[in-house]
């Protein structure tokens, strides 16, 4: 059949990451849409930088020439950032091409907004890799447990506090030289102050408490406290209470509204989520049918979030093939009641 042509805005970490498994899995992934997907362009901000890899796609620095360009079908966005981020993904929904992004700071701020251009263009727009990184948790919520009234959503969402809260608990290595490493493997933001700050997970928990109570929750609903404060000292003390620090990010609802918050914990040695190191992620769903759930894997890096990219380019190049499409309705983002932290 007729190949898929799509377009990537960044090659950076995640972009390089896509590049390479559309690569290395072009005959499954072949088989499994019915077509090839072919990445005709990638827009980048510095045309002459060095790639990690090598690719046929044409390096452009104009978003012009593929919201215009009309063989793309679909657009990916794995620049980050808010600005011009929106604008790009709103600019490409306009021009009726599906979108799929990682970028979890415009669809926690800008998601309603988003997920109705999208709907007014009859395009997909799906977010997969902005939760989790390479963990299927945004398709499950909106699919395998739909049926469910979720009561609770916790858990580990941010690689890059997980993995310095680890090696300064196991290493001993100081929170400076230890983001600098997060950095290097590129698990950490471009500005790190979002990882170390909350601000990552409180977007992460937004979305999350957005899909699974059916309720606009947005970054100012949510309680956020970085791990910035807390000294090997801190972690030292703990642990020799048999406890260890974790970042958490929590949503719960009940009779009484929502409640969603971002803060650093102390988690008996027992806990499941205290053997959750590294980079890992580790996301607890709670549901009145189901029961608990767990999500596990890694949270950030360039092959895992590039699963979960290109798991949902998969997902639309299939809708495509098929006429259909796996958009989830603008109802699910109406405000409820948010409870203050402690209530
Ligand atoms: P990154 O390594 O910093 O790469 C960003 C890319 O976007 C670069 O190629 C850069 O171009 C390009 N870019 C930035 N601003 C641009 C602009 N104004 N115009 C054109 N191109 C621009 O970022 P990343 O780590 O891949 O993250 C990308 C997105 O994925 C973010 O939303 C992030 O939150 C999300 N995400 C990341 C991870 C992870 O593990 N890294 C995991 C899940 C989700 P140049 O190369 O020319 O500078
Ligand atoms: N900076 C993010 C993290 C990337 O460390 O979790 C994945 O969303």
């Amino acid at each position: 059949d007729k190949a898929i042509q799509i377009a990537l805005l960044g090659f950076g970490t995640v972009g390089t990451g896509v590049v390479k498994v559309l690569e290395s899995n072009a005959d499954d992934i072949m088989k499994k849409v019915g077509a090839a997907i072919v990445l005709k362009k990638i827009l980048v901000q510095s045309a002459n930088k060095a790639r990690k890899v090598a690719t046929g796609a044409k390096i452009v620095t104009d978003i012009e020439s593929i919201v215009n360009d009309q063989d793309i079908q679909i657009v990916v966005e794995v620049m980050g950032g808010e600005k011009p981020a929106k604008d790009y993904i709103l600019q490409a929904l306009r021009a009726g091409k599906h979108v799929v992004t990682a970028n979890k700071d415009v669809v926690a701020k800008h998601g309603k907004e988003l997920f109705e251009a999208a709907e007014a263009s009859h395009v997909d727009f799906l977010f997969e890799a902005s939760v989790g990184g390479g963990i299927p948790i945004i398709r499950p919520l909106k699919q395998c447990l739909a049926a469910n009234r979720i009561s609770e959503i916790m858990g580990i969402v941010n690689g890059t506090t997980n993995y310095m809260l680890t090696k300064m608990t196991k290493e001993h290595m100081d929170f400076a030289t230890v983001l600098a490493e997060a950095q290097a493997k590129g698990y950490a933001e471009a500005d790190p102050t979002a990882d170390v700050g909350g601000f990552d997970a409180a977007r992460k928990i937004a979305i999350l408490a957005s899909i699974a109570f059916g309720a606009r929750v947005t970054l100012d609903d949510v309680y956020v406290e970085g791990i910035t404060n807390i000294a090997i000292q801190d972690i030292e003390y703990a642990r020799e209470l048999g406890y260890v620090v974790k970042l958490l990010a929590i949503g719960k609802q009940d009779d009484q509204g929502i409640n969603v918050r971002v803060h650093p914990a102390l988690l008996p040695n027992s806990h499941p989520l205290a053997a959750v190191n590294d980079v890992f992620n580790a996301i607890f769903v709670k549901g009145d049918a189901v029961g608990e759930t767990m999500f596990y894997g890694r949270g950030a890096g360039e092959l895992p979030t590039a699963s979960a990219v290109t798991a949902d380019i998969i997902d639309v190049a299939r809708d495509i093939r098929h006429g259909v499409s796996s958009r989830i309705l603008c109802t699910c983002f109406e405000k409820k009641a948010i409870c203050p932290v402690g209530t």
